[in-house]
């Protein structure tokens, strides 16, 4: 019998309770079956905590977070909550999370399952066997810079009279920490590196350049690092993108390179992530895990969603935040076990068919395969 290991989960909005609902699962059998403890706590986010609190992330739930040994959470938003305050959109409880926790490095995996890969806009033979990592950089630049709003400027010739401002803004220090995480990763993978940035255009570019080349050179000689532009990386990343390990980047184009490579393995519902801080008392980081999908608000309460990405998200916790790396990978074969039987979301519905299932049949389907394991 292990220790206990506390778990914070938040569903949030839309689907996020439906998939979460088939991780508890997972969990479950986890702890009849193999021995494992989790000390689970529930709260809200996003617009589920602002329809019962009035705000998108209570003190006291920003405080659990930070005690437990990993949070994870469904997803937030929906068209309920768009015309809400900029300051109490569901994505705020979010972003608070992933500030405060200081989760500064996103780990965003993109695999192609081999039974998946016709799903891909992009051609089989292009995706098959993918496997690539994106870090990005989570808590500082055109996300969290000041100057920020949205401002009357009446000086100039300015139809409208308003000025819109953020700032891309990053120090050397939360670059090269953002850098060793890649680097730690790549070692364990193909030990190379990408990173993007636009250095030929932007000053806070130019310093990310050269910032992750000087931890490279001094701590990490062994890595393999190249450096692109992100437009071209975006580029190289449809056209040719078994060519990447690890891709390390910054905020905002990480939030748009990620969508493009979870898009490339074929369907968004697939894709978990962890988002990762400094070590805690007991050496693990703090840690928050989510899929990569959005509430998908058009199907939530339909059974409809693909609850894999969850679950994987929750593979990750067991690697990341638990040390069981035994379970993750049983985790994951299951996953590709019941994928390889042809068992089907209705996202994952191709034109070779498939046995169509609920969000809570895939979810019994994957538990089921665990126990097989
Ligand atoms: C993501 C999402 C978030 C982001 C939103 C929901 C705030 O798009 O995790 O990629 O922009 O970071
Ligand atoms: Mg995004």
């Amino acid at each position: 019998m292990s220790d206990s290991y506390s778990l914070l989960i938040l569903p949030g909005d839309g689907i996020g309770p439906e998939v979460m609902t088939e991780v508890v699962k997972v969990i479950d059998w986890l702890q009849a079956n193999r021995g494992l403890s989790f000390d689970i706590s529930h709260g809200l986010v996003g617009g589920s905590s602002y329809d019962a609190h009035g705000t998108p992330l209570t003190d006291e739930t920003m405080a659990k977070a930070q005690a437990v040994d990993a949070v994870l959470l469904g997803a937030v938003g929906g068209p309920k909550y768009d015309d809400l305050d900029f300051s109490v959109k569901p994505e705020r409880g979010l972003l608070r999370l992933r500030k405060d926790m200081d989760l500064y490095a996103n780990l965003r995996p993109a695999q192609c399952f081999d039974a998946l890969a016709d799903f891909s806009s992009l051609k089989r033979d292009v995706v098959a066997g993918l496997d690539i990592l994106i870090v990005r950089e989570l808590t500082s630049g055109v996300y969290f810079g000041e100057p920020r709003g949205i401002h009357a400027d009446n000086n100039s010739d300015n139809e409208g009279g308003r000025v819109g401002i953020n700032t891309q803004r990053y120090t050397s220090g939360e670059i090269r920490r953002v850098a060793r995480s890649a680097f730690e990763l790549a070692r364990r993978r193909n030990n190379k590196v990408c990173s993007m940035e636009k250095a030929n255009v932007m000053e806070s570019g130019i310093l990310w350049r050269e910032e992750v080349q000087w931890v490279r050179d001094n701590e990490y000689p062994e890595v393999e690092l190249t450096h692109m532009y992100a437009d071209n990386g975006l580029m190289q990343l449809v056209r040719k993108p078994g060519q990447f390990d690890v891709i390390l980047t910054d905020n905002l184009f990480g939030d748009l390179l990620s969508d493009a490579a979870a898009m490339l393995t074929g369907s968004l519902g697939m894709l978990p992530s962890a988002s990762l801080g400094k070590p805690m008392a007991n050496g693990r980081p703090k840690a928050l895990y989510e899929p990569v999908h959005g509430s998908a608000p058009d199907i939530a309460g339909q059974g409809k969603a693909n609850p894999i990405a969850c679950i994987l998200s929750f593979a990750m916790a067991l690697r990341f935040s638990f040390d069981q790396g035994a379970a993750a990978d049983a985790l994951e074969r299951a996953v590709e076990k019941v994928l390889a039987d042809g068992v089907r979301t209705a996202d994952l519905m191709g034109p070779e068919g498939g046995t169509p299932v609920s969000t809570s049949e895939m979810g019994d389907r994957i538990v089921a395969a665990l126990a097989q394991a």
